[in-house]
């Protein structure tokens, strides 16, 4: 099967009417729900949202091999039903276009800066060289355009972009910018998954926000008061009745998400970071840390037109070094989503399409992954901080982030094994560029069957270590490094980041 079926053509045909009607609803309606919904009930409109809720705003989606993207500032109609000031790629109110890549193909972005700031744009999760990387060295000057260019190697999955200038990632994120980057593949095409975009196959960004007297985002905070679905607050997506695909990102600055649904239904995790499972995973609930996507399917083949299925999170009960396991409401620390259950998506159950798919593949992928014994050299980082209160550092003697220094070099083709160890405080999102590694051992005990997959991001809880393998092949270059951080924005700025270089063999 070709690629046909994720064509701007079906998306224009099958959802450019949701999409356009959801960011105009989003003017039109109060996002703060008045009245309580009738439960099922269905619009007349149906490609309007419910009484109460948002439409869904799904990016728009952008393919070929060239592209093209300004970021610069816009708005987005948030709290009360006011517009918040974002920065975002090409005119979205929050959260660019999805670039559609296909492997093997050799791209090109062009990437525009239509801030009065510096910026960077980095791809999350692929792997190209260096200087294309997008990473805190490639700065993109106000009014400047950069345009990397790579072949696409990457399996067929869901990978993001987002500004990683130096420590400017946590506002500029914050405030609105990235996107999804969709790598599509002959494997992946083969199988019976959903795949038609904005209707059985959802991009699903979740991130947090808090607002001042005036209903505009502040910048720098940890955690927000309220959840943005793909920057939508209050969102309700209509789901046919039948298997349905949600690529899921946290985006978050420094929250975590146990994501399931309000009946407790099982979901099936498909793909990981960096590809498609060898087989489904089945889940109730699914911890996901800033940066990691993970791609489910949950069957809705069995819900009435017209019920409602509820996503959520259920961050309660967790104890203090969960991110978002704070009690406070307020504070630099507090939230009004901390340590509880809230809603992150209203599903609303229409009719199922003339080809919806019914039933999962039983086999998905046949990834070898690399073991411990594959490693040729090994590495140990441990996260720490010279006290409660002071930034999170990498164990390089307590060095915060220097743009000025490599802190490890890597030797091309080696398959190394890192070893993370976190014993201070805090759990943390590790995210290392260029690679897709597999999780060979987590000390708390078996990794478990959804993390067997390929991966460039993972939670590491406190008092544990994690060991990861990965190849570092294709690129080298003796001048331009990549980064390995923890993807939690703040931690990252404030310094919780280091260097490495992938270097050609003496
Ligand atoms: Cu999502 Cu270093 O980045
Ligand atoms: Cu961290």
């Amino acid at each position: 099967m070709k690629h046909g079926p994720l064509s701007r053509r079906t998306f224009l045909a099958a959802v450019g009417a949701t999409a356009v009607a959801g960011c105009a609803s989003n003017k039109t309606t109060s996002p703060i729900p008045v009245t309580s919904p009738e439960p099922g009930a269905i619009p007349a409109d149906t490609t309007s949202a419910s009484e109460g809720f948002n439409s869904l705003w799904i990016p728009p989606l952008l393919e070929g091999t060239t592209f093209d993207l300004t970021l610069a500032p816009s708005t987005a109609t948030l709290l009360g039903g006011k517009d918040a000031s974002t920065i975002s790629y090409n005119g979205a109110p929050m959260w660019g276009p999805t670039l559609l890549m296909k492997k093997g193909d050799t791209v090109t972005v062009n990437v525009t800066n239509g801030l009065d700031e510096e910026t960077t744009a980095h791809w999350h999760g692929v792997h190209l060289p260096a200087e294309m990387d997008g990473g805190p060295h490639q700065v993109i000057a106000a009014g400047a355009t950069w345009s990397p260019t790579w072949t696409v190697k990457n399996n067929a999955a869901t990978y993001w972009y987002h500004p990683h200038a130096h420590e400017l990632t946590w506002p500029q994120l914050s405030k609105g910018a990235g996107g999804f980057i969709i790598v599509q593949d002959d494997d992946e095409a083969a199988l019976a998954l959903p795949r038609t975009y904005g209707v059985d196959d959802i991009p699903l960004v979740l991130t947090s926000r808090t607002f001042d007297g005036d209903a505009q985002i502040i910048a720098k905070t940890i955690y927000g008061d309220y959840l943005l679905a793909n920057g939508t607050l209050n969102a309700e997506a209509h789901m046919p009745a039948q298997i349905v695909r949600f690529r899921m990102l946290n985006a978050e600055v420094e929250r975590a998400y146990t994501i399931g649904f309000a009946d407790d239904r099982t979901f099936w995790v498909i793909g990981t970071d960096g590809g498609l499972l060898n087989e489904s995973a089945e889940v109730t609930r699914l911890a996901m840390v800033p940066g990691e996507r993970y791609e489910i399917v949950v069957d809705l083949g069995s819900d009435a037109v017209g019920s409602v299925v509820t996503m959520q999170s259920f961050n309660g009960g967790y104890s203090l070094g969960y991110p978002g396991a704070e009690p406070n409401e307020s504070g630099d620390f507090g939230s009004l989503l901390n340590n509880k259950t809230f809603d992150v998506l209203r599903l609303l159950v229409i009719d199922a399409t003339a080809d919806g798919v019914k039933n999962l593949p039983t086999s998905l992928a046949n990834n070898a992954l690399w073991s411990a014994a594959d490693a040729t050299n090994e590495r140990t980082l441990s996260i720490t901080a010279s006290g409660p209160g002071a930034p999170f550092t990498f164990d390089v003697n307590d060095q915060l982030f220097s743009m000025d220094r490599i802190d490890q070099t890597v030797v091309l083709d080696t398959v190394e094994a890192w070893t993370i160890t976190n014993n201070f405080i805090f759990g943390h999102s590790f995210h290392i560029h260029d690679v897709q590694f597999a999780i060979v051992e987590r000390s708390s005990g078996p990794v478990p069957a959804h993390e067997q997959g390929w991966k460039d991001t993972f939670y590491i809880p406190v008092n544990e270590k994690v060991t990861f393998v990965a190849k570092f092949d294709d690129y080298a270059s003796s001048e331009h490094p990549f980064m390995y951080h923890c993807h939690m924005a703040n931690h990252e700025d404030e310094g919780l980041m280091g260097q490495f270089l992938v270097v050609d063999k003496a």
